[in-house]
């Protein structure tokens, strides 16, 4: 076959293979806009403290996060009208299989807003846990795996700009084992030798970044 050949007919693989991702895409923004929007808000970036920002967050991770919850791997309960109250697992459970995938990289590629720090002298604190951890107590630096500016990779999510209460929460769920689905312990390990109070320095300083 002369190459003109074979590249056309790889381009129309590559047609066949792109055309249902850009349905997949659609599909993903309209449950993102109207099923998620509420708590996520309509770009990724939650209304309120309480409920993570999505926006940038890396894709691997996203989508880990949504099957996690989806096979009962994550739970968490949050308190509704005096009750306990699990939100996003009941939400998942409404998703098809292949809809977590796009939904993930839609959220991905969304921009995230910076966050606010309300305590300047807090973050500052919490600069010194992120960038350097702390070697009396064994906790490794958090830039480590997260980043010096909190960006992420695709093993290790963007913190950049998260609402305190969520990091804190977060953290406080890993302490306890209430959360329990970070591979190899690393979290849970980490969150077990640190204080509330630098719990609270470094959900500052990385609120900022
Ligand atoms: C009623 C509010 C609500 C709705 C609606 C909702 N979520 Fe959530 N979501 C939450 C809360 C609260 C958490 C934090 C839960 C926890 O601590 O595990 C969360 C966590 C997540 C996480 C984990 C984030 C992280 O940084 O680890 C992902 C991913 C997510 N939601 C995606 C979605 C998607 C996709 C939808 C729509 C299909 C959706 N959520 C709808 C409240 C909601
Ligand atoms: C050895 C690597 C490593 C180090 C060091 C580390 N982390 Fe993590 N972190 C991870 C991994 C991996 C995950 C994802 C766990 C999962 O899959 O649920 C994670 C998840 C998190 C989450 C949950 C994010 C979300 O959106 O729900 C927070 C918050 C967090 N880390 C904060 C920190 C802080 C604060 C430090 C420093 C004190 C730190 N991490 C140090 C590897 C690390």
């Amino acid at each position: 076959m002369p190459a003109t050949t074979i590249a056309r007919a790889m381009a129309g693989l590559l047609l066949v293979a792109a055309a249902p991702a850009s349905g997949d895409a659609d599909r993903a923004k309209e449950l993102a806009t109207t099923v998620c929007a509420g708590c996520h808000g309509p770009d990724g970036n939650s209304p309120a403290p309480t409920f993570p920002k999505l926006a940038g967050v890396q894709r691997e991770y996203l989508a880990k996060q949504l099957n996690d919850y989806f096979v009962g791997a994550r739970k968490h309960y949050t308190m509704v009208r005096k009750r306990e109250a699990e939100m996003m697992a009941p939400i998942v459970s409404t998703l098809q299989r292949d809809e977590v995938g796009p939904l993930a990289a839609w959220y991905a590629s969304q921009k995230p807003s910076p966050g606010t720090v309300e305590d300047a002298k807090l973050a500052e604190a919490g600069r010194k846990i992120y960038l350097d951890g702390n070697p009396d107590s064994g906790v490794a630096a958090c830039a480590g795996c997260h980043g010096e500016d909190g960006a992420g990779h695709p093993r290790y999510p963007r913190l950049a700009g998260q609402y305190q209460a969520y990091t804190i929460e977060q953290m406080n769920q890993f302490r306890s084992g209430a959360r329990s689905n970070d591979r190899g312990r690393v979290m849970r390990l980490l969150a077990g030798r640190m204080t509330d109070e630098e719990i609270k320095a470094v959900a500052e300083y990385i609120a900022g970044l």
